[in-house]
């Protein structure tokens, strides 16, 4: 699998998307796109990027019963998304149904399938009051990542901080997809977080980085420094 920098294009409609886009001089960058954006402007969205020629990570977190779930990840394999995201907390029988409506849909094309395990809003405090989970966070990130796999995903989104615990649950070819990549100034409002070099390091497969891109003076030179100190290079 290759390693890559996912740039989160989280605006609210396409006219903003690809001003920013055009800014991207480097390579035509992976890019994520969220409920906001797809909510606001449908399907087109992907399938212009994808004509355009960019790698697409589709966000939609899928979280319902079984046939639903196969029933609308035929529809997204359909679209050509690189990468689809469900919850994890649906369990084994709606992340099977969700592989195997992806396969239709994309017609063996099998785009990755990628499980939420817990999201990093959620604190231990939330997960036990709340949510009535009494196990610690870590565990619980590697309980479901072994689910998710055992039912054929192809890894989770995480903390980079929690890399090597699924890696060491679920083994080195699962992947890892990580937010929450910033240099030390500038956090925004992720909390849990860690260096593009430092992600590399932990054994992240892919690192989805938003603002310190988007929000950039120069959002080109930003995303060739990230993208070089997490791939160990020059792009
Ligand atoms: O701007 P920033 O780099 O914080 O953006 C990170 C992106 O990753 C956002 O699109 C956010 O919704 C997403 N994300 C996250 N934490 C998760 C899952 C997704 O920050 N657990």
């Amino acid at each position: 699998m290759k390693r890559d920098v996912i740039i989160a294009c989280d605006f609210s409609s396409r006219e903003a998307t690809f001003e920013f886009l055009k800014k991207i001089k480097a390579r035509k960058p992976y890019v994520k796109i969220g409920m906001e954006l797809f909510y606001s402007e449908g399907p087109d969205m992907v399938r212009e990027l994808k004509a355009e020629g960019y790698s697409v990570f589709l966000d939609l977190k899928l979280h319902d019963i079984p046939n639903t779930v196969r029933k609308s990840m035929r529809a997204l394999g359909a679209l050509g998304a690189d990468m689809v995201n469900l919850h994890a907390a649906g369990g084994y029988e709606m992340m099977r149904a969700a592989r195997e409506g992806l396969d239709e849909g994309s017609r063996g094309s099998s785009p990755l399938l990628i499980a939420v395990t817990q999201l990093t809003s959620t604190s231990q405090q939330m997960l036990e009051s709340e949510l009535l989970i009494r196990e610690p966070m870590e565990s619980v990130v590697a309980a479901y990542a072994e689910n998710s796999r055992r039912a054929g995903a192809d890894g989770v989104v995480c903390s980079p901080l929690e890399s090597a615990a699924v890696k060491a649950r679920c083994g080195a070819a699962f992947l890892t997809v990580t937010p929450g990549i910033r240099y030390a100034s500038g956090t925004d409002d992720q909390t849990r977080i860690t260096t593009p070099q430092r992600a590399r390091e932990l054994g992240s497969d892919f690192i989805v980085v938003g603002r310190p891109i988007t929000a950039a003076d120069d959002p080109d030179r930003e995303y060739r420094r990230i993208a070089a100190d997490f791939l160990g290079g020059e792009i």
